[in-house]
């Protein structure tokens, strides 16, 4: 595989979605996931029931699922508790999310930025032990709704403070989908020089339609694991503004085109984004899908 992709609709695609589908329905989209030969899924997160209703038993859900070898399941965690959750589901990579600006932060998950990264380290550190790999997420990294245009110097710090710790990988998020190609190729560029591509991921918003446009941007850095969600699903209920992630059938297209290859089966992906509208009672669809189902016909 040249390019890893992380779908992350069963997560960031159903948390801000009504209906709230429930465990069955939640397994059934997983699992049409990995019939089309994702690679890694981040199945849910955990995060109070309270706050997020959708992403509610997670737990059963790991207990349910099964996965092939070679897939890699994840779940986004917001603190020590969900650390220790996801521990006890089996989960062993957790995707644990920073906030570059302090607004987002405290709207987000109810911390300042020091000390989530303070719970950072010692969610790597336990990780060790627990061997579980620890993917550091930092969002709002280019815009944050509350405080405007982000420093990439504050994202290069946070970066390279979450690397030194040990984090297994560091994924850069648009999370309102606010950043354009020559801000994405200017941040990768600068993170890729000091930390090598390898251990950075980037997870784009499509809202402003430069969701492709800054995925070529990045692979043009070197980078080579990207986030994406199935039809576009996704959003953030903590991020006003924030539209849908860019989509995994176009992201896929993208990179197939381009001569990478990605083990995803485009038929599978079409396929589960039919189930998922047909789950949620929506059309979903990236800005391909038309296009994609005519080839695949
Ligand atoms: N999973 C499940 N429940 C959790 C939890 C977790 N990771 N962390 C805390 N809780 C529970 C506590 O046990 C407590 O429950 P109780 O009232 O029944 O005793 C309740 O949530 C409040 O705990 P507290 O520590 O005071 O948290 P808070 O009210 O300050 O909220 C978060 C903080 C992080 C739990 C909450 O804001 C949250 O879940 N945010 C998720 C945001 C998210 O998913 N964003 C999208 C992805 S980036
Ligand atoms: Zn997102």
């Amino acid at each position: 595989m040249d390019v890893l992709i992380n779908e992350v609709g069963p997560r960031d695609g159903l948390q801000n979605q009504l209906p709230i589908l429930d465990l069955d329905q939640r397994l059934a989209l997983i699992d049409r996931l990995l019939e089309a030969g994702l690679p890694r899924i981040e199945i849910g997160s955990f995060v109070s029931p309270r706050a997020v209703p959708q992403m509610a038993g997670t737990d059963r859900l790991a207990a349910q699922l099964r996965v092939r070898p070679g897939v890699e399941v994840s779940a986004l965690i917001p603190n020590m508790k969900g650390y220790e959750l996801a521990l006890g589901a089996g989960i062993r990579t957790v995707a644990l999310v920073v906030s570059v600006t302090e607004s987002m932060n405290q709207k987000n998950i109810r911390m300042s930025v020091d000390q989530v990264m303070d719970i950072a380290r010692q969610v790597i550190e336990l990780g060790r032990d627990d061997d579980v790999r620890v993917s550091a997420y930092l969002a709002v990294a280019f815009e944050c709704p509350f405080e405007g245009q982000v420093d990439p110097g504050r994202v290069a710090d946070l970066a390279a403070e979450l690397l030194g710790a040990g984090a297994a990988e560091l994924v850069i998020a648009d999370t309102i989908g606010a950043g354009n190609p020559a801000q994405v190729s200017a941040l990768m560029t600068r993170l890729a020089q000091a930390h090598g591509p390898d251990v950075l991921a980037c997870h784009f918003h499509d809202t402003r339609a430069l969701g492709l446009a800054n995925v070529y941007a990045a692979l043009e850095c070197g980078i080579r694991r990207f986030d994406s969600a199935i039809g576009g699903l996704g959003g953030c209920p903590f991020a006003p503004g924030a539209k849908g992630n860019v989509a995994t059938e176009d992201v896929v297209m993208l990179c197939e085109q381009l001569g990478f290859r990605t083990g995803i089966r485009m038929e599978g992906l079409l396929s589960a984004v039919t189930l998922v509208s047909d789950l949620l009672g929506n059309e979903y669809g990236g800005r391909a899908y038309s296009w994609l189902k005519q080839q695949a016909a």
